[in-house]
């Protein structure tokens, strides 16, 4: 069944505010409810770990492993996890990791941000079950410029923006800059080459986080409006993806399609195809 068209369950409120990390949550929960067989899942590039300890104690089943190479932020993960069933693992652990292990591998905005594209699909590639799906997230947010020449407090941002969008590869290449700062923006055709270099296949794609949503998502506050927000959100999306997607006849913002123009999260499920 399609992602966008899948019925799932009530996810409680994790990850409100971003319908890419929802959505998938969702699916997550659904796909490992009413079961007892444990669905491994890893988290490659957990970030300080946002909703995770909630869900894997509310939903025992999940039994999660993240990764996350930031220093910083994977003592605020671990800190997060603590006492939870998860666990979290540095890179060597992750290198020695058995092939073939996780049944979902999850990746919210962090192919931006990897320095070396190629070797992290190809460790997901590895580790992915030979039945497993591997959802792999990206953002634009960092590289959309809002510039509102009348309101003057906006430009500042903006330019800063700009410049450090144009810097930060440039930096990072000639090591002035450290690896927790690189973002350079993925565009559609190099992560598709990639893609099928590796031996996956794209069984579904699509694009969310529509701007005004997010923002409308942060101005209410009531928990039980915000998951009912989050749910019409995800429909509306869902429609977009399924009846309005169309090519655009040149790439525009590195993708060719109408939707990343006004949702900059795009979402690729992949599977092994060898
Ligand atoms: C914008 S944050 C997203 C964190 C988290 N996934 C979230 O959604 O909150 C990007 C993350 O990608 C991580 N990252 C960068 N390069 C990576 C790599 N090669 N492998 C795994 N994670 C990486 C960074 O350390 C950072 O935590």
């Amino acid at each position: 069944m399609s992602m966008l068209e899948g019925s799932h369950q009530n996810p409680k409120s994790y990850w409100v505010g971003n319908s890419a990390k929802y959505r998938i949550i969702k699916a997550l929960i659904h796909d490992c409810s009413g079961t007892q067989v444990p669905m491994r899942v890893l988290d490659f590039g957990a970030g300080d770990g946002g909703d995770w300890a909630k869900v894997v104690r509310d939903h025992p089943q999940i039994e999660l492993t993240c990764f996350e190479p930031n220093p910083e932020s994977n003592k605020k993960l671990s800190n997060l996890l603590q006492g939870t069933s998860a666990r979290v693992i540095n890179f060597e652990q992750l290198r020695a990791h058995e092939p073939q292990h996780f049944d979902r591998i999850i990746s919210f905005s962090v192919f931006e941000h990897v320095l070396d594209r190629k070797d992290y699909l190809h460790t997901a590639h590895r580790l992915l079950a030979p039945h497993g799906i591997f959802y792999l997230n990206y953002d634009d947010g960092h590289f959309r410029n809002r510039l509102d020449v009348g309101v003057p407090r906006t430009w500042k941002t903006a330019v800063g923006t700009y410049v450090t969008n144009h810097l930060s590869s440039f930096k990072m290449k000639h090591g002035l800059s450290d690896k927790a700062m690189f973002y350079e923006r993925v565009a559609e055709k190099d992560v598709n080459q990639l893609i099928e270099k590796l031996g996956f296949e794209t069984k579904e794609t699509w694009y969310e986080n529509l701007e005004a949503f997010k923002l409308l998502a942060k101005s209410i506050k009531d928990s039980q409006a915000k998951v009912e927000f989050m749910d019409f959100w995800l429909e509306v999306e869902k429609t977009l993806n399924t009846r309005f997607a169309r090519p655009l006849p040149s790439p525009h913002l590195g993708d060719s399609s109408n939707l990343w123009q006004v949702a900059a999260s795009k979402t690729l499920a992949l599977v092994r195809r060898k």
